[in-house]
């Protein structure tokens, strides 16, 4: 028997652990399954410690309701190989399946409860039905451990409302990931180099605002340039492109200037006739990004703008890196999202990759995930951290 930090004494208690095992499935078949590797540690150090462990999570974003094309049975199966133990599952959240099988643990074994969002009362936004359901899921242990960094900027019942119920604390990989967003946050070594991609400058308006007072270089790529492209004066073709941002991207571009902050943008385009899908050939032509035609549409940098990207790298102490340059998941629009995860490696300093598509792509590109300095299980979690934002799922911990 044992303990665990923050916790004390586990041997033989119910402990519910909130971990993010969202991982992306084709069908049935795992295909990273970096979360769940990352959630093992504490789940392992419960057991260890004689805790009988029930884990909770959510997969993909169902609809308050069981659909099996969300369960988590695959996930339970893939965490009992990497436990090297067996891995009971509940086919329900917090019903009859859950009660029996958290019932039947014993000391040091563990349980996945089916996907917590199959429950409508885990996201709603009324707080007497999360609160409810909170309490059925509370009612299964005895002390609840955090530890699902991914979904810490949720406010939602097995994130939130639980830690209001039972003695709490962080998970190890909470803690380690606050740890290192922290560095970034409050003493980076510079220079400080962020790089931004993905397909939304949308979903990235509030870490940018905030790197602009905080950051040396701003390295932009990804469906999201053509919005700066647009704000340049440039013509974009068929590309991404979010019309009601042209303004705040013109606005960025002057404050950045204004303050000494160098937005790099790509100078040239991978670009095509068709979006790639399953059917279609690529036919990848580069372009110069001032120059991209009017049938086309940029599917990654160029090589030219992912050699200047990697040579603004070269120097650099600090990294952060949140979202692909490019359709990654195809090889002829790979070499963007390649060239920049190439550079991190060679970071002298720390370099984090935060979370979600960029940590995909890493391991999908077949990189050696120990070359990087630190890489984030949480996109979202990870980008509001950034942004200055309070994480709903740490300030309660707090609390
Ligand atoms: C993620 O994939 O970023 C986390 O698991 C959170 O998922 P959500 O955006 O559906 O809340």
């Amino acid at each position: 028997m044992g303990s665990y930090p923050g916790l004390g004494e586990v041997g033989g208690k119910r402990v519910l652990v909130r971990s993010d095992l969202n991982v992306p499935l084709d069908g049935t078949t795992i295909t990273d399954d970096g979360r769940i590797r990352a959630s093992v540690p504490t789940i392992r150090a419960l057991a260890e410690a004689g805790a009988r462990v029930v884990v909770t999570a959510h997969l993909g974003r169902p609809k308050g309701a069981p659909d099996p094309a969300y369960s988590l049975a695959p996930v339970a199966g893939r965490l009992a190989e990497l436990l090297e133990a067996p891995v009971a599952f509940a086919t329900d959240t917090v019903g009859e399946s859950a009660q029996q099988v958290v019932a039947d643990l014993g000391d040091g074994q563990v349980a996945v409860l089916e996907n917590v969002r199959f429950n409508a009362g885990e996201t709603s936004k009324d707080e007497a039905e999360r609160g409810a359901f909170a309490d059925e899921l509370a009612a299964l242990a005895d002390a609840f451990v955090s530890d699902g960094f991914g979904v810490v900027h949720r406010k939602q019942a097995s994130v939130y409302d639980v830690a209001q119920r039972l003695p709490h604390t962080m998970g190890a990989l909470v803690r380690a990931e606050i740890d290192v967003l922290t560095r970034l946050t409050e003493t980076p070594e510079r220079p400080y180099v962020v790089v931004l991609g993905g397909s939304k400058v949308s979903d990235k308006l509030g870490v940018i605002d905030n790197l602009l007072g905080k950051a040396d270089k701003l390295l932009i790529g990804g469906g999201m340039v053509f919005t700066f492209l647009k704000a340049q004066g440039h013509e974009v073709g068929r590309s991404l492109l979010e019309e009601d941002q042209i303004g705040t991207c013109v606005e960025y571009l002057r404050r950045a200037e204004a303050s000494g902050v160098e937005i790099l943008l790509p100078s040239d385009i991978v670009v095509d006739s068709e979006f790639p899908t399953g059917d279609t050939r690529p036919e990848p032509i580069v372009v110069p990004a001032s120059n991209i035609p009017a049938s086309s549409l940029g599917l990654d940098i160029g090589p030219d703008s992912a050699a200047a990207f990697a040579a603004a790298l070269a120097d650099a102490r600090t990294v952060f890196w949140n979202g692909p340059m490019g359709v990654f998941e195809v090889p002829e629009f790979a070499g963007g999202t390649r060239t920049v995860a190439e550079a991190l490696t060679k970071v002298d300093g720390l370099s984090v990759v935060g979370g979600g598509d960029s940590a995909a792509a890493v391991r999908t590109l077949g990189f050696d995930e120990t070359a990087f300095g630190h890489i984030s299980t949480g996109g979202g979690a990870s980008l509001e951290y950034l942004e200055g934002k309070e994480l709903p799922g740490v300030k309660v911990l707090e609390d």
